[in-house]
């Protein structure tokens, strides 16, 4: 119960309810939020780098009143050996009642749970999802598109109308697999844009409402979002992939990005590298919705701790 491991679990209701919670926490003084968490224990298990991701999660757990610990690969006993299984363990003899779960492995968070009976916040597993992400880009985009109202109630139809394309390294990103799962529930046409080597011709897996365009500018002239995605250089292994190419291609510049509406977003979910998949002209420019999508991450990791720990609007519900 309160697990979230892959957004392929979450009913629609489920993600409204969860954008209504990051509204109405939102709003809370800060005596009422710490009250929420008070005398609960949060673990942060690491086993891959992260700035946004663990930094969020771990002041939404102290602004909620929890007490954290981090526990990383690189500093503690799974340097030794230990298994996750056995990390997990310990973790919850030392009191966690939540376990915040980033791993290489895709699927280690439902070993994790098995293993643990705790629940798991998935905050990033291989090459799998990465669903705190998708929720939190949902929630950047209601905001832009339908203001903080809107954005606290989503339906089936949220997104009708709205094309994003998510452009880059898609073959390595749980963050493309995340949204391209949700996104679509909601309404929305996702289009993944890439090289062939970083996209590979898999329509037939592609859920309803994925399409494949390969044409970086085709993709931009019909979206009103576009989410650039870093090229993953630790897991390119053997790709050879030609990057002065794909810049040329696939690189949002300030040039490429007039085919997009004034209006439309440009989203990356950190971290970027820029003058790769980005430039600075772009990075920071006006329609560049990067740090929104850094906040709207404290607000929305808020939220699924309090649905993890059974607090707040989630008090008594078992999910
Ligand atoms: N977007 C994201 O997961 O960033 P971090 O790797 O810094 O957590």
């Amino acid at each position: 119960p309160g697990s979230l491991l892959s957004v392929a679990h979450l009913s629609v209701s489920d993600v409204s309810k969860i954008l209504t919670e990051t509204a109405r926490l939102a709003t809370l003084a800060p005596a009422e939020r710490s009250a929420l968490l008070r005398g609960r224990t949060v673990a942060l298990l690491f086993y891959e780098s992260s700035t946004r991701t663990r930094t969020s999660f771990e002041l939404a757990a102290k602004s909620l009143g929890a007490t954290t610990t981090l526990v990383s690969d690189k500093s503690s006993s799974i340097e030794k050996g230990e298994s996750l299984k056995d990390t997990g363990l310990t973790l919850r003899a030392l009191g966690a009642e939540c376990i915040i779960l980033r791993h290489s492995a895709s699927g280690a968070p439902f070993v994790l749970v098995r293993e643990t009976g705790l629940p798991v916040l998935n905050a990033g597993d291989g090459m799998h999802e990465h669903p705190s992400q998708a929720l939190l880009d949902l929630r950047t985009i209601m905001t832009r598109l339908h203001g903080a109202e809107g954005a606290a109630s989503v339906g089936e139809r949220s997104l009708d109308g709205v094309t994003v394309a998510i452009t880059g390294d898609i073959l390595h990103s749980r963050v493309a697999r995340s949204n391209a799962m949700l996104l679509p529930r909601l309404g929305a046409r996702v289009l993944l844009c890439g090289p062939t080597k970083l996209l590979p011709e898999v329509a037939a897996s592609l859920g309803p409402g994925v399409e494949i365009e390969r044409d970086f500018n085709r993709a931009l002239a019909q979206s009103q979002v576009v989410m650039m995605l870093r090229i993953q250089r630790e897991r390119l292994a053997g790709l050879e992939l030609d990057l002065s190419d794909y810049i040329a291609r696939y690189q949002l510049t300030g040039e490429k990005l007039a085919a997009l509406a004034p209006s439309a977003l440009v989203m990356h979910p950190g971290p970027m590298i820029r003058g790769m998949e980005i430039t600075d002209e772009v990075a920071d420019g006006s329609q560049s919705t990067i740090e929104e999508q850094v906040r709207h991450g404290l607000a929305v990791r808020s939220a699924l701790l309090a649905r993890a720990l059974g607090s707040g609007a989630f008090k008594g519900i078992t999910v």
